[in-house]
């Protein structure tokens, strides 16, 4: 029974019922409905009489406008007060449907399910029988549905240009559109569901914008049934706060999806890069012993095989592991490096297994170790020589089944990893101090790549200077053609204990330090412009060094004396007895000098022995 039936006709009370601020519903003299009635209420005797009596009406409001309600009362009650019951009442399940919206919208990950959601709520709290939010595409200006609900498949492909129809007209004016009674508007175009086809029923359509930056996005539309008393104002209201939520949501969806697009293009660049850089042809050097590595390569890339990568540092070890990485099937995967000197003993196992919450101090919570980060990729663990013993153990046990387990935690964790090592250590003689376990040491020796020094390959010198030169005046905008001779000489004669790093850092300065087209020997650093540095110093003793310059002064001074021991003795302030001594102990014959020119400059100056 609905409450409006109990109204008409049958009340004696009708004229003391009190309406608020509703004009629409208020009985005017004559008029006997109390429109929009929705529930009687009623208070009874202990004898079962009725004694009061309360008609609840439409409560219509949002929140710009809460004050459109009406109640109404039997003669002993106090009909305000109910009123403002009842208002406070609907206030609240407004909220509380506005909060589930807000649920829904920032539950669902994706942002068609939390839409479908927000409709079905609507459907569920507002009456609405089916409702759908389109959404404008920007690069096309199509107006399409992204979710809906009461409309059957084939409506979903609805498309309305802006201006097109209710919803192209919202979109297209970023104001709100009611339509009472949805068969007599030409303007309702049916697309997406067929109005006229449903049986005699009168719909009403309200569709509202979803406003971007004050911008329309697109429109929230619902159809209700038809009602000649319903307040479409307030619905539109209502659902224009709705509209403004799905906005937020929509904004935030779009913020993700544009950073997560960036995102996965820079990573594709970021991988092509890699790819790139670490491709065998980037790779410098064509001397015989790195054709030998790069066939290496080639050999054990396509495979699982472990690799120890060996030679002095700076030779090109992780260069080489990058290359084995993005040559192998797995080069889409991760390359996770471990630098094993880097890491604290106390940490190294936390990292490369990763932890339990509460597994020690400050494990806040569960962390995923490098093994675990490099599943279905490579893991590269750096300096493997320096790794503790203890935990060597553990990472025999990874080696041997691919499982451990997180430190702190039971359950064993299963990884598909390619395990790529360097060193630069003598594992050898680490194995013999009892540094090294023997059982790790021939489970890494599977498949050994050594990498040589770069003095042992010469001709790769050049090369690696020129692809430097090439490389450091490109990134720091210098316009450097060449390197002189007498600097390649330097280059080319030092001993390179740094090896290609050294060169690296030696050309990166020079470019930085050239003010002109040509690196010159004088940019580079004093250590190639030594005789030692150049591989010209003559390993002699001190007192052997000594015994050649006093021998030098000593002839000098003859022959600027014309052989005369007393006055070769006065330049060099010493007494005749001792340059007679001298003279006899270097064997000089000081009657060589007799006719020679007498030399006004000074002594020689130290230069470098056996130059
Ligand atoms: N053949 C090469 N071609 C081009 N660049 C190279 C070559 N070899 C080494 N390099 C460069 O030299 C630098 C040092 O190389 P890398 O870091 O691979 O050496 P490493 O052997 O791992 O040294 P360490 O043992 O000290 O870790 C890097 O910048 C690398 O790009
Ligand atoms: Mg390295």
């Amino acid at each position: 029974m609905r409450a409006t039936d109990n109204l008409v006709g049958n009340d004696a009370k009708w004229d003391n019922i009190v309406f608020l601020e509703n004009e629409a519903i208020r009985p005017g003299p004559g008029r006997s409905r109390a429109a929009g009635c929705t529930r009687m209420l009623e208070g009874r005797r202990a004898n079962g009489s009725v004694q009061t009596k309360m008609y609840v009406f439409d409560i219509r409001h949002t929140f710009s406008q809460p004050r459109l309600c009406a109640a109404g009362v039997a003669a002993n009650s106090r009909p305000v007060a109910v009123a403002a019951s009842t208002e406070a009442r609907t206030d609240l399940r407004s909220l509380s449907v506005l909060s589930e919206i807000g649920k829904s919208l920032a539950s669902a990950p994706e942002l068609r399910g939390s839409l479908e959601r927000v409709l079905e709520k609507l459907e569920e709290h507002r009456g609405i029988v089916r409702g759908a939010v389109f959404l404008l595409d920007e690069s096309t200006s199509d107006i399409g549905v992204e979710a809906a609900v009461g409309i059957p498949a084939e409506g979903l492909r609805a498309r309305y240009k802006v201006g097109e129809g209710v919803v192209g007209k919202v979109v297209q004016s970023g104001r709100g559109i009611v339509i009472p009674a949805t068969s007599r508007e030409p303007l309702v175009m049916n697309r997406a569901f067929q109005r006229r086809r449903s049986g005699s029923a009168e719909w009403s359509l309200v569709c509202v914008p979803i406003l971007l930056e004050r911008k329309p996005a697109g429109a929230l539309a619902v159809d209700f049934p038809f009602n000649a008393n319903r307040d479409y104002q307030a619905d539109q209201q209502f659902l224009a706060v709705t509209a403004a939520m799905i906005a937020q949501s929509l904004r935030a969806h779009r913020t993700v999806e544009a950073e997560r697009t960036r995102l996965l293009e820079e990573n594709s660049h970021l991988r092509q890069e890699l790819e790139q850089r670490y491709d065998l042809s980037n790779i410098v050097g064509t001397s015989g012993p790195m054709r030998q590595v790069y066939e290496q390569i080639a050999q054990v890339a396509q495979t699982n095989t472990t690799v120890l990568i060996r030679g002095e540092s700076g030779t090109g070890k992780e260069l080489i592991a990058h290359a084995i990485h993005y040559n192998s099937p797995r080069a889409a995967k991760p390359f996770v490096k471990v630098s094993c000197a880097a890491l604290p003993d106390t940490l190294i196992e936390a990292e490369l297994f990763g932890y339990e919450r509460g597994a020690f101090t400050g494990a806040q919570q569960r962390k995923q170790g490098r093994f675990e980060l490099a599943d279905s990729g490579t893991i590269f663990l750096d300096e493997i020589g320096e790794i503790p013993l203890a935990s060597q153990v553990k990472l025999l046990r990874v080696l041997q089944e691919r499982e451990f387990e997180r430190l702190g935690g039971t359950e064993t964790v299963r990884v598909d990893v390619r395990l790529v090592v360097a060193t630069n250590r003598d594992l050898e003689a680490s194995m013999a101090e009892r540094q090294f376990r023997e059982d790790l040491y021939y489970r890494l020796n599977v498949f050994s790549i050594f990498v040589p020094p770069l003095r042992d390959r010469k001709p790769d010198i050049m090369l690696l200077a020129d692809h430097f030169l090439a490389k450091y005046a490109r990134q720091h905008r210098r316009q450097i053609r060449r390197i002189s001779t007498p600097a390649i000489d330097m280059l080319m004669s030092y001993h390179w204990p740094g090896n290609v790093r050294e060169l690296e850092n030696i050309l990166e300065r020079a470019v930085l330090t050239c003010d002109g087209q040509v690196i010159h020997g004088h940019h580079l650093p004093p250590t190639l412009q030594t005789a030692e540095a150049s591989g010209t110093m003559v390993h002699t003793s001190l007192s052997d060094s000594v015994e050649q310059y006093e021998k030098d002064l000593i002839v000098d001074a003859l022959k600027s004396a014309r052989g005369n021991r007393a006055k070769a003795a006065r330049l060099l302030s010493t007494t005749e007895r001792i340059i007679g001594y001298k003279v006899r102990k270097y064997g000089i014959d000081p009657g060589r000098f007799r006719g020679a020119q007498v030399v006004t400059s000074p002594p020689p100056r130290w230069r470098s022995v056996g130059r």
